[in-house]
């Protein structure tokens, strides 16, 4: 079912004028859906101040005000068009569908590591949305420089015609910088670091193993480095873990699980082993004692797999950053390859199908995972 979304606009002299002046500089884009419910968002370029340093070279600074709209009351499974700017223009135009309230079959989109090379992540974008997924989740490090907005721009500018209609869920990377503007741009659920939603009965979970950024203090010798980082994550980390066992005892009847967080738990590069391996160690049995079918994850450039009791641990990202070699075949490997590529997952009633495909369309591996019990 079609129905046609008025977005009302005050009608006073200023608004109208303000309305005029306003060019979206990012957006529309769809960000948090329910069954019920969707948040469009989009943001505009209000001034451009500069910034001078001692040997004149002048910087200009773009001022962006950022929008953000709560739909409720809206019919599951049903697509909708909107429009934020409502001035005769298709620049705020855009189509939302609602999630279903049961378990149908659909479809969802996996990339990563989009970062710098914007033409292969564009690549990866238009192969993605002829899958015409109902959201898509990027494994972090979307841009080189989170804390830069003219990496920002280039993402966007990217999935702009993808993201006003789909709805985007991000994983904080490395590269993201724990910056002011991913938290700006993006509306996610919970904290926003971590966070889980629903489709049918499918759940997903997005980690962050970043943690918060901050600097090392002076009094932080080499000799005690890795003890002052391990105590200044600990509680976050921990508290993050009893919130990951709280949510899938809570969704215990989900059909499907996924999780998703940036850095790997198997990595195939040599110097990244080891973090993996205390990762690991970190989460313990958690997503195995949950039958947790699925952990998707970014940070080494390329595509590995590995599986280890009933659990498949995937490294996608690919859509960008520059490639890396796989340098080692774990026990638990059981397909890598450097290449750029995504993911398209089919949920169907009784078993799921992951198509991993390189840029060019053509199938690297096809897994299939059963519904829970
Ligand atoms: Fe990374």
């Amino acid at each position: 079912m079609q129905k046609l979304l008025f977005l009302l606009l005050l009608s006073t002299t200023a608004i109208v004028v303000a309305q005029e002046k306003q060019k979206i500089a990012f957006g529309p884009y769809i960000q948090q859906m329910g069954t019920k419910d969707a948040t469009i968002c989009w943001s505009t370029l209000e001034s451009t101040p500069t910034i001078t340093d001692q040997e004149g070279n002048v910087k200009t600074i773009g001022e962006y005000k950022h929008h953000k709209i709560h739909l409720g009351e809206l019919e599951p499974n049903t697509t909708y068009n909107y429009d934020v700017l409502n001035d005769g223009s298709d620049e705020g135009k855009g189509t939302l569908t609602t999630y279903p309230d049961e378990a149908i079959p659909f479809n969802f989109a996996v990339t990563g590591d989009s970062r710098n090379r914007h033409d292969v992540h564009a690549k990866i974008v238009a192969k993605i949305m002829e899958t015409n997924p109902r959201f898509i989740i990027n494994s972090g490090d979307l841009v080189a420089n989170g804390r830069s907005i003219s990496d920002w721009e280039a993402f966007f500018e990217v999935n702009k015609e993808f993201m006003k209609n789909t709805p985007y869920y991000p994983v904080l990377g490395n590269h993201e910088k724990d910056s002011p503007y991913y938290y700006d741009l993006f509306d996610l659920p919970n904290n926003e670091k971590y966070y889980y939603f629903t489709v049918g009965d499918a759940l997903f979970i997005v980690l962050d193993s970043e943690g918060k950024q901050i600097s090392q203090p002076e009094f932080v010798s080499d000799k005690n480095s890795d003890a002052f980082w391990r105590d200044a994550f600990s509680e976050y980390f921990t508290t993050q873990k009893k919130w990951l066992e709280q949510v899938l005892e809570l969704n215990k009847e989900a059909g499907f699980v996924f999780i998703f967080q940036h850095k790997p738990l198997y990595s195939a590069m040599k110097n990244r082993m080891a973090e993996a391996e205390e990762t690991r160690k970190f989460w313990g049995d958690i997503f195995e004692r949950h039958k947790v079918q699925v952990f998707l994850n970014g940070h080494d450039h390329h595509y590995h797999r590995a599986t280890k009791n009933g659990v498949h641990y995937i490294t996608s990202a690919g859509a960008g950053a520059p490639l890396y070699d796989i340098e080692v075949e774990l026990p638990e490997t059981k397909k890598s390859s450097k290449i750029e590529h995504f993911v398209n997952v089919q949920i169907n009633k009784k078993n799921a199908f992951l198509y991993v495909t390189d840029i060019n369309g053509n199938e690297i591996e096809t897994i299939e995972i059963k519904r829970r019990k």
